[in-house]
C-alpha cells in the first residue's frame, strides 16, 4: 500500500547488493513512495549482485563509489545530484563488512590492518558521506540520513565480533554530526538497530542462524523483517518526523528491552534436563 510519503523527495541509496539486502527493500519501498532517487554499490558489489536489475525496476542508475574513498564519494554525490536535478532530501547508509568475520578471526586474536577496514567501510564511511555532503552542501533544508545499525553496540553477542565497535562509532557518528547538521540545515541524522536478517552480511556472521531463533524468542513481536525495516526506514525520510534526530531507534520487535522471555527459558530448560535439574523446577518455568 502507497501513502505517497516521498512524493517529490530526492534520495541516495547505499548497500543494495541483492534482493535480500535491507537496502534493496529500502528502495523498493522508496520508489513506491513516489521518491525518485540515485543507487550505489562498490564495483565488485556491483558484478557480484543484481543492482542493475534495482535500477531498472526503479527507473534510476547505478553510481559506483567505494564508500570508503572520498573523490569516489565527491563524484557520487555531485553526479547524484546532477542525475536528480536538486540536492538529495534523503541518504540511506546500509554499509557492513569485517574481514576479521570474514576470515574467521576471532575478537581475541584480531588482525589490526582487518580491524581498521572493519572500521572504515562499516563506521568511518558514514562521516566521510555526511562531510561530503556537508561540504558540497548537498542535503536539503529537514532532510533525513539514515545508517543501519545494532544492538551488539550496547550488548555483547558472541560471534559478532569487531562488528560490535564499528556499530558503536556509527551510531556516535550520527549523534556528533546530527548537532553539526541539525544545528545549521534542520538535517536529521538517526541510525536503526535492526534485528537479525538473513541477508549476505548478515548470515556472514559466527552462529547466525541460532542468533536469529535466540532473537526471536526473546522478542515479544518477533524479529522485524527486511521489508518491515524498509517500511520504519520511509518514515524517518518522510515530513512526519522532522524533530527525530540524533537517535539511535531499536527497531527489533523489543529485543533491546527484553532480559528472558518464556519462549527463550524454554530452550534453556531443555538443557537443563540433561543436567538432571529437579523436575519441579521444568514444570514451574514451563507453566
Ligand atoms: N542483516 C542483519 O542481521 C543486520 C542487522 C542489523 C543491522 N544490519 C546492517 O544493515 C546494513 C546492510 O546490511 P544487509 O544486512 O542488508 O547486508 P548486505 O550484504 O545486503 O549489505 C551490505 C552492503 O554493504 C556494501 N559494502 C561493503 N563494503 C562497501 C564499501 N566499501 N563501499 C560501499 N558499500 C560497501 C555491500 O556491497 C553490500 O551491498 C549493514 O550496515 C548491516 O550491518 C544488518
Amino acid at each position: 500500500m502507497t501513502h505517497h510519503l516521498l512524493t517529490g523527495k530526492k534520495g541516495l541509496i547505499f548497500g543494495a547488493l541483492n534482493d535480500k539486502s535491507i537496502a534493496w527493500k529500502v528502495a523498493e519501498r522508496a520508489h513506491e513512495e513516489g521518491a525518485s532517487f540515485v543507487l550505489t554499490n562498490t564495483p565488485v558489489s556491483m558484478r557480484l549482485g543484481t543492482i542493475n536489475e534495482l535500477a531498472k525496476r526503479c527507473n534510476t542508475v547505478v553510481i559506483p563509489a567505494d564508500a570508503t574513498n572520498v573523490a569516489d564519494l565527491e563524484n557520487l554525490v555531485t553526479k547524484g545530484q546532477e542525475h536528480l536535478g536538486g540536492k538529495f532530501d534523503f541518504i540511506l547508509h546500509s554499509i557492513g563488512m569485517s574481514p576479521n568475520v570474514r576470515k574467521g578471526r576471532t575478537y581475541d586474536d584480531l588482525d589490526y590492518a582487518y580491524f581498521q577496514q572493519t572500521l572504515d567501510i562499516s563506521a568511518i564511511s558514514f562521516h566521510k558521506i555526511l562531510q561530503v555532503c556537508h561540504k558540497q552542501d548537498a542535503i536539503n533544508e529537514w532532510g533525513s540520513v539514515v545508517a543501519l545499525s545494532y544492538v551488539a553496540a550496547q550488548r555483547t553477542l558472541y560471534g559478532y565480533n569487531d562488528m560490535a565497535d564499528a556499530k558503536a562509532v556509527l551510531e556516535s557518528i550520527a549523534r556528533s554530526f546530527g548537532y553539526i547538521y541539525g544545528r545549521e540545515k534542520n538535517v536529521r541524522i538517526n541510525t536503526i538497530s535492526q534485528s537479525p536478517t538473513m541477508t549476505t552480511a548478515g548470515s556472514g556472521i559466527m552462529g547466525f542462524e541460532n542468533l536469529v531463533d535466540f532473537a526471536e524468542r526473546m522478542s515479544p513481536l518477533g524479529n522485524a523483517t527486511a521489508a518491515e525495516c524498509a517500511d520504519f526506514v520511509i518514515t524517518l525520510f518522510s515530513d512526519l518526523t522532522r524533530k527525530v534526530t540524533m537517535q539511535n531507534l531499536f527497531h527489533d520487535g523489543g529485543y533491546s528491552s527484553m532480559g528472558m522471555s518464556f519462549r527463550a527459558m524454554k530452550i534453556y530448560n531443555e538443557g537443563l534436563e540433561y543436567r538432571d535439574v529437579k523436575n519441579d523446577l521444568r514444570k514451574i518455568i514451563n507453566k
